[in-house]
């Protein structure tokens, strides 16, 4: 096949079924769909990364009670990839262009023009680097806690992709120090000597809200919650007077392992807490805004991303998923599927 001729066919995950326990690689399929010329207006999209997050355990709940489509079994997957135009029915994109989209598990996706999002790659040193979790970490950090200069801040589930952001963020808006949970030695090791946290403790080595206490003896001030459960409550125990809460994620709950957390409220009432949730959009204007600043960033060697990359392509996909549910990856888990 010559390097301008596409395949007749594109390899793509679908949902077997809703699972109604544990989710095994028995709840996906690996198929084949005909990849068509593009239609009016259409265009055609190599898709050469994808980021995968516990959120599509979420998505494979039919009863969800997130704000996002569910999926459906006998259809695709969809989540956030970057990808190269191949071929173009559309005066908005170009052959080449990069790409940002919705429709990944797949090979290759095909749709109309305003479906994907055109990123400038001079911004970022390679592709995969535009699916960070930056604009969430942002969104948390500085516009929901308002982190500024002297706080004592404590990002639960800090080595995930968009904890490990968080707490860079903080460092660079002059956070005093910033503390991190986690769930083993090789994570609290990869937080302090790679990512920048100036602490961290592994949330299965005893209470929480004592080993909390023990690394931030004066309280905190700012807490980025990516998992609800202990982890809240101790938080709640723990922050100082005024201290400003991000609430991002339920991983305890999501997991089906921690349940809600119980607010403790007259904790809360007294020490005059705000606790915030924040949902981001990723509109174009928090992309583009991140995306400006993460390069500028990595430019000058203030921040990392961290991150795991899984090569294998579109098969590789659900074995992946089910070791990012297993805990195994660290930073945002980037699975390569051409390019
Ligand atoms: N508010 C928003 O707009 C927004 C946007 C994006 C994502 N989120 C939420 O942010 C959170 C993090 O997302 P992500 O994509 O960065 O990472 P992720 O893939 O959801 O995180 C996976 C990691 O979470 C930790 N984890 C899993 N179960 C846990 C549990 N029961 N208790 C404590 N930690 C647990 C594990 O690390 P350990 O080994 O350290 O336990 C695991 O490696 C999720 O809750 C996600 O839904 C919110």
């Amino acid at each position: 096949m010559s390097a301008d001729q596409l395949p007749t066919t594109s390899r793509e995950v679908r949902l077997a079924s809703y699972p109604e326990g544990e989710v095994t690689l028995d709840h996906f399929e690996l198929a084949e769909s005909e990849l068509a010329e593009p239609g009016e207006g259409q265009v055609v999209v190599r898709n050469d990364w994808m980021a995968l997050g516990s959120v599509a355990l979420d998505q494979m709940n039919p009863d969800t009670t997130l704000p996002i489509p569910v999926f459906q079994p006998g259809v695709a997957l969809w989540g956030r990839t970057v990808g190269t135009v191949v071929r173009s029915n559309s005066p908005a994109l170009a052959v080449g262009d990069l790409v940002e989209h919705f429709s990944g598990w797949r090979d290759y996706a095909v749709g109309a023009a305003h479906e994907f999002y055109k990123r400038d790659r001079s911004l970022l040193p390679s592709p995969e680097y535009f699916l960070s979790q930056g604009p969430t970490a942002w969104h948390g950090m500085v516009e929901t806690a308002q982190v500024k200069e002297g706080d004592i801040v404590f990002v639960s589930g800090a080595t995930n992709g968009v904890g490990a952001l968080a707490g860079q963020i903080a460092r660079l808006h002059g956070a005093a120090k910033v503390i991190g949970s986690t769930g083993s030695k090789e994570k609290i090791d990869f937080l302090v000597k790679e990512v920048g946290f100036d602490a961290a403790f592994d949330y299965h080595d005893g209470p929480v809200a004592e080993q909390l206490a023990a690394l931030a003896p004066n309280g905190v001030d700012v807490v980025f919650d990516n998992v609800g459960g202990e982890q809240f409550e101790a938080a709640v125990q723990i922050a100082s007077r005024g201290a400003r809460f991000a609430l991002c994620g339920a991983l305890a709950g999501q997991h089906g392992n921690g349940g809600s957390p119980r607010l403790p409220l007259m904790s809360a009432i007294t020490k005059d807490l705000t606790l915030r949730g924040f949902a981001t959009m990723h509109t174009p204007e928090q992309l583009d805004g991140w995306n400006a600043r993460f390069g500028t960033w990595l430019a000058d060697g203030t921040i990392v991303f961290p991150h795991t990359v899984v090569e294998g392509g579109v098969p590789a996909l659900p074995q992946a998923f089910l070791d990012l549910l297993d805990r195994r990856y660290s930073g945002t888990v980037l699975v390569r599927l051409g390019g």
